[in-house]
């Protein structure tokens, strides 16, 4: 296991630009094998998960080639519908697989999705949402086995808007004989990212962004090129990040809707947060002050992958914090950790109470999950002098070289590949 050594008690001051999104590449490079033209997309960033997936598409038959931050897909020799054991168990989002490849093939194969430790993560709704547009769906010995010869559209319903099943049940209904609805969709601005790329490979989506999206059946799907949207997490795990530390920092190609949850909670604990077109300027006090009260929910709201960063961040707030995660169940992982520097956290259910400190103490830090992992090195950034922060594998999943990004900022973070 890889490490990174943090020496902390620096301020994090300059500039750095945002690559595309984790969650919008990811469902995109699973919908490319819906066309047989040429996909090429932009920004896109050099994280583990991204690697992982363009694996599954190798292994499935695509072609592939990077070059820089462009990838460029070509699926015409596609032509396995079974999911690498191997590499599903690691990367979760080989979930996102399974509309796509019961699309093209009719048929898929799949073993149950592995990714986060953030708790029981069920696909019923995925699943449900195919059987809806008449995929026959078994799951045997760990197994998923899809039959799809006669796709049709439907009007579907999720019970809860998620992310991955609203993704997956597109990546289908394009493919349909029939239109579909999906009522009750989730609404994060990847889902519109989606529905962008489809629509320029020649498919015809709307709604994406509001909690009802229809997709017309069939389409002559053809090349793409596809700029994608930044990532609102990373962005905001580097505000979190400048506001302990006391710093001053730009961040380059931001969405600023995107991340308006956290920049109103940054204002308010007296931060000033400055937007011109795509760069966001933050400004920390001296000392930051307590978040009254903040409930993780789907976009819109404030999202649950920025929950362990601003928990970080309440630590060494001045005042007592308290934070709901509603999202998931067992994303507190994070916690024990920050305690052992010094943090008082009380967790009851769902809800963590923070009573802010004024120092954290370096320590050796063990990350359980990706954003959990981005909390504990925001920790040691703040703690003074040497942090060791274990698990970087789990970080590289989802943050391109970190360690460069925040010595670029003026951080002192060295890797240790272990
Ligand atoms: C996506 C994001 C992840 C983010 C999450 C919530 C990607 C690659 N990942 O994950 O970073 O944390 O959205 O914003 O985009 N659920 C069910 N049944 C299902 C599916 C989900 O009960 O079939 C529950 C989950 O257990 C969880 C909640 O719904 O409690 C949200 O999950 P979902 O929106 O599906 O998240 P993901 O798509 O897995």
């Amino acid at each position: 296991m890889g490490s990174f050594t943090v020496n902390g008690g620096v301020r994090l001051n300059g500039s750095v630009r945002i690559k595309g999104a984790k969650n919008a590449i990811l469902p995109i490079l699973a919908a490319s094998i819906l066309t047989d033209g040429e996909v090429v997309i932009h920004d896109c960033p050099h994280i583990t998960d991204v690697d992982n997936m363009l694996d599954i598409l190798l292994a499935i038959g695509c072609r592939i080639k990077r070059s820089g931050d462009t990838v460029i897909i070509d699926a015409s020799g596609a032509d396995s519908y079974v999911m690498p054991p191997s590499i599903s168990k690691k990367l979760r989002s080989s979930i996102f697989m399974l509309g796509a490849v019961v699309g093209r093939f009719k048929k898929a194969c799949f073993t149950y999705p592995g990714g986060c430790e953030i708790g029981n993560r069920p696909i019923d709704l995925h699943l449900s949402g195919l059987s809806r547009l008449n995929v026959k769906v078994t799951e045997e010995y760990g197994l998923i086995s899809c039959e799809g010869e006669d796709i049709r559209g439907a009007n579907i319903h999720l019970d809860y808007p998620s992310v991955g099943a609203t993704e997956n049940i597109m990546m289908a209904a394009v493919t349909a004989k029939g239109d579909s609805v999906i009522y009750n969709a989730a609404r994060e601005p990847e889902i519109e990212d989606l529905q962008c790329f489809l629509n320029a490979m020649g498919y015809d989506v709307r709604g994406a962004g509001t909690t009802t999206i229809y997709i017309r059946g069939g389409g002559r799907p053809g090349a793409v090129e596809h700029r994608l949207i930044p990532d609102r997490i990373v962005a905001g795990t580097l505000l979190c990040m400048g506001a302990m530390t006391g710093g001053t920092m730009t961040i380059e190609n931001v969405c600023m809707p995107h991340i308006m949850s956290l920049t109103s909670k940054l204002r308010e604990i007296g931060c000033t947060v400055e937007a011109q077109n795509d760069t966001v300027r933050l400004k920390a006090p001296e000392r930051i002050s307590e978040i009254r009260l903040l409930e993780t929910m789907p976009y819109p709201g404030f999202p649950t992958d920025m929950q362990a960063q601003v928990c970080a961040m309440c630590c060494v707030a001045d005042g007592t914090s308290i934070l709901v995660e509603n999202v998931f169940e067992n994303r507190y992982k994070h916690i024990p950790e920050l305690v052992r520097m010094g943090a008082e956290i009380t967790i009851r259910d769902r809800t963590a109470i923070i009573r802010g400190v004024p120092k954290l103490s370096p320590a050796e830090l063990y990350a359980k999950d990706l954003r959990g992992g981005a909390a504990l090195v925001a920790a040691a950034l703040k703690a003074e002098g040497k942090s060791r922060v274990h698990g970087v594998e789990l970080i590289d999943r989802g943050y391109e070289r970190l360690e460069d990004t925040l010595n670029a900022l003026g951080a002192d973070v060295a890797r240790d590949d272990g």
